[in-house]
């Protein structure tokens, strides 16, 4: 492991400021992989996929109408985007790729496999609140299109369960504006949401997780 020394300002007895080294070192490092996919003809034909899907998977519009999903999410009805879509299959290949990355950044020996993988289209003002993908090594997200005033998604700092009397801090909390063409991945343990967006234009996503 690397250790980073901080550097801090100390007062010497002449009252001039000195550098000197932190003797403090970071543990236990969240890591998020934020990469820009950089293919707009792929990302054009999974827009186009998740409207038709959101237009035609009966049992996932009334799946989402159940779950008051404010728009339509393939969570639930469809487990096998890649098989039925070339689009969808495409990106899986291309997910594998930085999958594969990011175990590496994260030390791992295990090739990380594509477990799941589904489509949303998020209304404006929807929402989806805190959680974790359990049962996952690597989650993520893509963002396909992402109008003004998307809602954002907003990462939890895991300690804060454990934070007791600790004070607070001012990063207990990192929100990522989407954008398209966005790759988000990160652990499965990390506790996220989607805030509430204010925009009038529709979302679209592809979350995922690597098992
Ligand atoms: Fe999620």
């Amino acid at each position: 492991m690397t250790v980073v020394w901080t550097v801090h300002a100390v007062a010497t007895k002449g009252g001039a400021l000195q550098r000197k080294p932190m003797p403090t070192r970071s543990l236990f490092v969240t890591q998020l992989y934020e990469a820009d996919l950089g293919d707009q003809p792929l990302l054009d034909e999974l827009a186009h996929s998740i409207e038709a899907l959101a237009r035609d998977d009966e049992a996932g519009r009334s799946w989402s109408r159940a779950h008051r999903y404010a728009g339509y999410t393939s969570y639930a009805s469809l487990n096998d985007l890649p098989k039925r879509d070339p689009a969808f299959s495409d990106l899986a290949k291309v997910l594998q790729r930085h999958a594969v990355a990011f175990a590496r950044e994260l030390g791992w020996d295990v090739k990380p496999k594509l477990d799941s993988l589904w489509a949303n289209l998020l209304k404006s003002g929807g929402h989806h609140s805190g959680h974790i993908h359990p049962q996952s090594m690597i989650s993520g997200t893509l963002y396909v299109e992402a109008p003004k005033g998307s809602g954002a998604t907003r990462f939890e700092d895991p300690r804060l369960p454990l934070m007791m009397a600790a004070p607070s801090r001012g990063d207990t909390f990192v929100t990522v504006e989407p954008r398209p063409g966005l790759l988000l991945l990160w652990e499965s343990w990390l506790r996220h949401e989607v805030l509430p967006g204010t925009g009038k234009g529709e979302r679209l996503s592809i979350s995922f997780n690597f098992a």
